[in-house]
């Protein structure tokens, strides 16, 4: 669990599959992704949540995003972990919407950004957003990522961000 300015981060437990239902189910949601709206039912779902929670892969981790009071108001995560190339991807949603624009999104990846340069000796971490999401680009902005490269993938505009261990170093050092 790591404790922030204004989020925890936690790992994922069995009872965060209503919320996490209610948010893959969104299409607004699924649209800011560039993703399908999930089709499943709940007691599917929850069944498919239960055995990802059993047998969790060594490339990703997910984490639950609480706010300081313990209100689940969103994820993140790391994947496509290399220790050979030194890189791992990240995600974050905030599905719960009361809580977009307040800050959250940025403590939230700021702590994982933390967590992963601390624990790791990874040399970057990137990831891709639509190019759209101009909330997500200034989030992440704040963040310190750099955008780096545009990619059309599906028929989707994607604007691809990255930072630097040594970029996350000075700006450690500036704070
Ligand atoms: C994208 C997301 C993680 C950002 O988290 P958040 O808590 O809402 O963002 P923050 O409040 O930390 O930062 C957002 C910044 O963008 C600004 N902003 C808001 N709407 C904006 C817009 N349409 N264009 C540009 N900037 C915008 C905010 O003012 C804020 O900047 P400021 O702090 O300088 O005022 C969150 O909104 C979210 O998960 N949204 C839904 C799902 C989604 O977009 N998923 C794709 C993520 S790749």
């Amino acid at each position: 669990m790591i404790t922030s300015s204004k989020t925890i981060l936690r790992e994922k437990r069995l009872t965060d599959a209503e919320d996490d239902y209610a948010w893959e189910i969104d299409s607004e949601l699924a649209q800011l992704d560039a993703a399908p709206p999930a089709t499943t039912t709940f007691s599917q779902y929850l069944s498919d949540y239960a055995n990802q929670l059993r047998n969790s892969l060594p490339t990703s981790h997910r984490f639950a995003i609480d706010t300081l009071g313990g209100k689940h108001i969103g994820n993140c995560s790391y994947y496509n972990f290399s220790e050979t190339k030194g890189e791992a991807e990240l995600g974050i949603m905030i599905g719960n919407r009361d809580y977009w624009n307040r800050g959250y999104g940025t403590d939230a990846v700021t702590t994982l950004v933390n967590y992963i340069f601390c624990q790791t000796n990874l040399n970057r971490i990137y990831l891709k957003t639509l190019e759209s999401n101009t909330r997500a680009q200034k989030c992440f902005q704040k963040c310190g990522f750099t955008p780096y490269e545009h990619l059309v993938r599906d028929g989707f505009n994607f604007v691809l961000m990255e930072i630097y261990r040594n970029q996350w170093q000075e700006q450690q050092a500036e704070t």
